[in-house]
């Protein structure tokens, strides 16, 4: 059975990975330092460190007791407008932290990574699907830290032979199709979550940032990808290294471009929920259009998204809100796995 590290499995995407993970048979250990993160969305089947990777002795002494085969990496602070306002924090722990995480995983021989990047590395594209070679030019610190930690990853690689796949996810949305784990963050800017808590009247209304973008209804157009999706793309990149695959970079999109007109739409339809709806100005350095092409993924990693129906996304997502309105702050879950 491989055993994998998976930094940052408290999380939203990588809680997810963590079931699925374990789902296939792979034996886990997470870390988290959980401080984004929650512990109630560990499987109960990982085993659990809580600690930083900033931290080298503690990885250190992890690498040295559990047996790692590879490591799939989602620690890093991905809140964008704050890491305009405080890009040391960015710096500091996405860059920084990665950089102990791999010095860590060079000194105990362990090999293979698995990195979460984002779209954010693209900026403002110039076209549209966005293939993975297209131009990379950031517009806020978040997509520069991935980047630089993309750059650091070829470097260590080329010098030290340490392998990597990293993946530029797009918008990822969804939940667990159980409803036990889903997306929670203390401080939610994300749209979907946010439609469905104003289904739940959670939130009065949710504001539409523009409405006079050059797109089919004037509202700013993405690419959702449901987190289960992304879950399995990383089980496929490990096993892709594990099986001496060459180090590599894809996007992970549904590829169906959707709007945030078509999505308040399809939340009302999902839920059958009123949900009241304020047009304001658009928000600071929104591109107006991203959406991925997976086909480098689906070639080389054989990865598809299952799920590419727009409303079949929010119908798991919706499960999620709907059983957990306080997400995993208030309600304890027991979980019968
Ligand atoms: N939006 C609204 N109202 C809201 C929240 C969002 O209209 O209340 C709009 C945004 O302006 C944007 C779209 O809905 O046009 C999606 O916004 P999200 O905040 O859900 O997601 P983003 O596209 O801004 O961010 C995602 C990832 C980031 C990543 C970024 C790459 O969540 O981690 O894509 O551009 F950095």
């Amino acid at each position: 059975m491989k055993n994998v590290l998976v930094v940052g499995g408290a999380g939203y995407i990588g809680s997810h990975t963590v079931f699925e993970l374990i789902e296939n048979d792979f034996s886990v250990v997470v870390v988290d330092d959980l401080s984004t993160g929650f512990e109630k969305a560990i499987h109960k089947d990982a085993k659990f460190y809580k600690g930083n990777i900033k931290d080298e002795e503690f990885l250190n002494e992890i690498f040295k007791k559990e047996k790692i085969d590879g490591v799939i990496h989602f620690a890093a602070f991905s809140q964008v407008g704050e890491s305009v306002l405080n890009p040391l924090k960015y710096y500091e722990n996405n860059v920084y932290g990665t950089m102990c995480l791999l010095k860590s995983m060079i000194k105990n021989n362990v090999n293979n990574i698995v990195f979460s990047s984002t779209a954010a590395v693209y900026g403002e594209p110039k076209k549209v699907p966005i293939e993975e070679t297209d131009e990379k030019s950031p517009t806020n610190c978040y997509g520069e830290t991935k980047l630089a930690i993309e750059n650091m990853l070829k470097w260590f690689n080329n010098a030290y032979g340490l392998n990597h796949v990293c993946f530029r996810y797009f918008n990822a949305a969804g939940a667990h199709k159980s409803g036990l784990i889903g997306e929670a963050h203390s401080f939610e800017t994300h749209l979907i979550p946010l439609v469905l808590k104003v289904a739940l009247k959670q939130k009065d209304y949710i504001s539409i940032f523009g409405t006079d973008y050059n797109t089919k209804d004037k509202t700013a157009v993405r690419d959702y990808v449901h987190v289960q999706d992304l879950a399995t793309a990383h089980i496929k990149a490990l096993e892709y290294l594990i099986n001496g695959g060459k180090s590599d970079v894809f996007n992970l999109g549904s590829g169906i471009p959707c709007s945030v007109r078509e999505i308040i739409n399809a939340a009302k339809e999902v839920t059958g929920l009123n949900i009241p709806v304020k047009e304001e100005k658009r928000r600071e350095g929104d591109p107006s259009i991203l959406t991925a092409s997976f086909l480098k993924a689906k070639k080389v990693l054989n990865w598809e998204p299952k799920h590419k129906n727009i409303k079949e996304i929010i119908e798991s997502a919706y499960l999620w809100h709907k059983n957990n309105p306080e997400g995993y702050v208030v309600k304890a879950m027991s979980i019968n796995y």
